[in-house]
């Protein structure tokens, strides 16, 4: 997944039990390096507070309540490992401070005297390794028009991988995915189920949310009215492929051919673009205007990948034609193969499991290289200063 600088922020703090002069203290102190709730929250409700905003610090009034704050700390420090707790006293005591570290307190702090180590700390937690943890690769398929087999491309790519990585596929064709019926799988809860819930998504909700398919690929589903899917925030898509990405080794996602505000995210996010189109005037035209749009929503050339499913020999459009007018690399062909993708859809199955040696079975294999491949080894194509001969049906000339 791609880093677009959202952890990068200022650090997220909740204070728990602290009175009002260490309040006015810890503000001061603070001012320029995190994001500070206007009051403490009490003992009794710092558990559910911190279990609901996962913040990056929790400052804890510690010489008033002693017994409280060790307590808070042994069971944060099992349901929270990452958040990092700092012990804010009333004085420097050497068998306090020993207590307070051996609890889990990272830190142990009188201020004003110890108000550049509070910063340093916080700041720190704004940078901290679970921001830079190892996160897994975002791979978006979107189709130059519909019916170019998106779909069928994403279900056999997360397959290919789900041999030897953990694998999940999300279809955020909302309204209109049809990976549940391609997959024959149905039930469990949907993307609608998760988004709501996305800011308190973690990777244990997620994964039980999953159905999980024989070839051991994790599907995401989503619902087949668009009503039971609601206003949907970017933020909320952001933080679901931010936990799948940690979650799984990858993350593939259907974005059909509808760009709404989730799909413009997670294109934004996905460390490759896959494009698919055929082999026909009318879907080189509609991935023109594809790539045009990627263009403007940030997307580099370098993070798509053309990829021309039901490629055959006779193709009307050549593969230097397509590339040419699209300035892409044809970074791999899928063959048309309709007997196949037909038997296979018919029976429930994936291809390879219909025949593994049929032309399609062993480009999608191959298809599995196109994600792996070096981008610095591609080459990228000008696009023909003069459009190209199809550039008449563009609208550039
Ligand atoms: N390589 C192929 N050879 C033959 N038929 C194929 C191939 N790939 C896909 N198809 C067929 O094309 C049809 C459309 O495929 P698919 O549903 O994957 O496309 P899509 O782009 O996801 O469509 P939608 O716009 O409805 O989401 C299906 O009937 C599928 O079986
Ligand atoms: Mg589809």
């Amino acid at each position: 997944m791609r880093n677009i600088g959202r952890s990068a922020g200022a650090a997220s703090v909740v204070l728990v039990g602290l009175d009002s002069e260490s309040m006015g203290m810890v503000r001061e102190t603070l001012a320029a390096e995190a994001v500070l709730p206007n009051s403490s929250v009490a003992f009794g409700d710092a558990l559910a507070v911190l279990d609901r905003t996962t913040p990056d610090v929790v400052i804890v009034g510690y010489t008033r309540a002693v017994e409280a704050a060790l307590a808070l700390a042994e069971e944060l420090r099992r349901s929270q490992p990452a958040l990092v707790m700092v012990a804010l006293a009333d004085a420097p005591d050497s068998s306090a401070i020993l207590g307070a570290m051996r609890a889990g307190y990272k830190e142990f702090v009188v201020l004003p005297d110890d108000a550049a180590r509070l910063r340093q700390v916080v700041h720190e937690a704004a940078f901290r390794p679970a921001d830079d943890e190892e996160k897994g690769r975002v791979v978006a398929l979107t189709g130059a028009k519909g019916g170019v087999g998106t779909t069928t491309l994403a279900v056999h790519l997360a397959a290919e991988l789900a041999g030897i990585h953990r694998v999940l596929l999300m279809d955020m064709d909302f309204g209109m995915g049809d990976v549940a019926p391609m997959m024959d799988i149905s039930g469990r809860d949907s993307v609608a189920d998760l988004l709501p819930r996305a800011d308190r998504l973690d990777e244990r909700m997620l994964t039980s949310a999953v159905m999980v398919h024989r070839t051991k690929v994790n599907v995401l589903t989503t619902p087949d009215d668009m009503e039971s899917i609601g206003p949907v925030r970017a933020d909320d898509v952001y933080n679901l492929i931010s936990v799948a990405a940690k979650a799984y080794q990858w993350v593939i996602v259907d974005c059909g051919t509808y760009y709404d505000e989730a799909v413009a995210m997670t294109l934004n996010v996905a460390d490759t673009v896959v494009l698919v189109t055929t082999p026909d005037v009318t879907s080189v035209r509609d991935a023109f205007r594809r790539v045009r749009t990627l263009n403007v929503l940030g997307i580099e050339r370098e993070r798509i990948r053309l990829v021309v499913n039901r490629y055959h020999k006779a193709a009307y459009v050549s593969k230097k034609d397509i590339s040419t007018n699209l300035g892409l690399h044809i970074a791999a062909t899928v063959a048309d193969d309709g007997r196949h993708v037909e038997q296979a859809v018919n029976e429930g199955k994936i291809i390879r499991e219909v025949n593994r040696r049929c032309d399609a079975a062993r480009d999608i294999a191959n298809l599995v290289a196109v994600l792996t491949e070096d981008p610095e080894d591609i080459e990228i194509p000008e696009p023909e200063a003069s459009g190209g001969w199809l550039s008449g049906l563009f609208g550039r000339r």
